[in-house]
């Protein structure tokens, strides 16, 4: 099951005035279908009614220890049991001290004490509260615990301050989220990637490019990320977010990918290009608009440097290197041709010509093609692609040597 749908998580919110966030990380739960309980403090009913949550998780908000309505009794320590993780968030100060105290003074720190589940837990406070020793103190006896954090942000806060202490966004609680359901076997790997289109500039006002959206390779990101590499992603002008935990390398055309790729991919342990690099550029750059008072236009390019031949030529030792393929027709051939030719492990080939598959969409079905059986997986989202491709990296890293 992809994402977090049908994940049981227990949201804990507690007095912040980001409490009011928590709303929308709930909503941003149900619509992925993720099943949520909501636990609230005292506090938190001071900035949002347990109205708020209850109408958008659909379920009754847990709130007080000594209840006794049916259904509710010991709610201390059925509430984890019927969860596989809690978020706690908005995290105050007072809250993050009370967990690494052990203790159980309400219900959502009885709850926490009582789980063996993981608990993922984001800070939102004024700067000088989380800078305080106290509170940096308690994070650390949390973390020794095993408990997970989500850095909060920095910016202008709810008080005037500006600094650390506000609440992380939704994209990385969700990918923290997603990390734990996940196996971290690609930990203690540095992970390399490329994506995107890159641009190639004729003028000031004018490139050549080309449809490469970059989604399977930030998807590529994003998995290898959740499954515990340290990764780096090199992208070219794209419309997407920079995916939370990764160092991510803003390029534009194929000249700077290739001088970010090639000093960075020497420590690299697998090196993944996705990116859709022009083959050619202008040779000529205009430093001023070309007119269109000429009647026609001729374009001389060159060529552009091929990464990925370059690495392959290169060989870095016992590095997986592994390229795409983007292909309308013959792709086992073609798909087998660079993988010869350019010396890789692996190649990944898409068909660019279905509605469901390649560009812009958010779908791929692509043919996994190495020394061995070419493997042709099902129409999967980018994500599930991704993974899919990781596995098979990882069989080869395994593989006998000479094999
Ligand atoms: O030869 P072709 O462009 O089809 O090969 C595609 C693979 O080569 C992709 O992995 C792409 O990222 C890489 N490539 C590259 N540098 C280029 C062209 C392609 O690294 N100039």
């Amino acid at each position: 099951m992809p994402g977090l749908s049908g994940k049981r998580i227990l949201l804990g919110v507690t007095g912040s005035i980001a409490a009011y966030k928590a709303a929308d990380w709930l909503r941003s739960l149900v619509r992925e279908e993720a099943v949520v309980t909501v636990a609230m403090t005292e506090a938190a009913e001071r900035f949002v009614t347990p109205l708020t949550f209850s109408a958008l998780s659909g379920q009754a908000v847990y709130r007080d220890m000594f209840a006794d309505e049916p259904g509710r009794v010991m709610a201390h320590i059925n509430l984890s049991r019927e969860a596989d993780a809690i978020l706690v968030a908005p995290a105050t100060a007072q809250t993050i001290a009370r967990l690494a105290h052990g203790m159980a003074d309400n219900l959502l720190s009885s709850v926490i004490l009582a789980a063996r589940i993981p608990v993922v837990i984001c800070p939102a406070m004024n700067s000088f509260m989380l800078s305080h020793p106290a509170t940096q103190g308690n994070i650390r006896r949390l973390e020794s615990f095993g408990y997970h954090f989500v850095q909060p942000g920095s910016g202008k806060l709810a008080c005037g301050e500006i600094g650390d202490g506000r609440l992380a966004d939704w994209d990385a609680a969700r990918e923290k989220l997603l990390s734990l359901f996940q196996p971290d076997d690609l930990k203690g790997q540095t992970v390399l990637i490329t994506a995107g289109p890159t641009r190639e500039a004729l003028d000031p006002v004018r490139f050549l490019s080309n449809r490469s959206s970059g989604k399977m390779g930030f998807a590529l990101a994003r998995t290898a990320r959740r499954r515990g590499a340290e990764v780096t992603l090199v992208a070219g002008p794209v419309q997407l977010p920079d995916p939370p935990g990764i160092e991510v390398v803003h390029v534009a055309t194929a000249e700077e990918m290739r001088r970010e790729v090639m000093d960075r991919a020497a420590t690299a342990d697998v090196v993944v290009k996705s990116a859709a690099v022009a083959d050619f550029r202008p040779s000529v750059y205009a430093n001023h608009k070309i007119k269109k008072s000429q009647q026609g236009l001729q374009l001389d390019l060159i060529k552009n440097p091929d990464i990925l031949a370059e690495l392959g030529a290169k060989r870095f030792k016992r590095q997986i290197l592994v390229g795409f393929a983007a292909e309308s027709r013959d792709h086992a051939g073609e798909g087998q041709r660079k993988l010869r030719e350019k010396n890789v492990d692996l190649v990944v080939v898409n068909d660019i010509m279905g509605a469901t598959t390649g560009f812009d969409v958010e779908t791929n079905q692509v043919t996994l093609i190495d020394y061995g059986e070419a493997v042709t997986l099902p129409l999967l989202s980018k994500e599930e692609t991704a993974d899919r491709i990781w596995d098979k990296v990882l069989q080869l890293q395994n593989r006998p040597a000479g094999a």
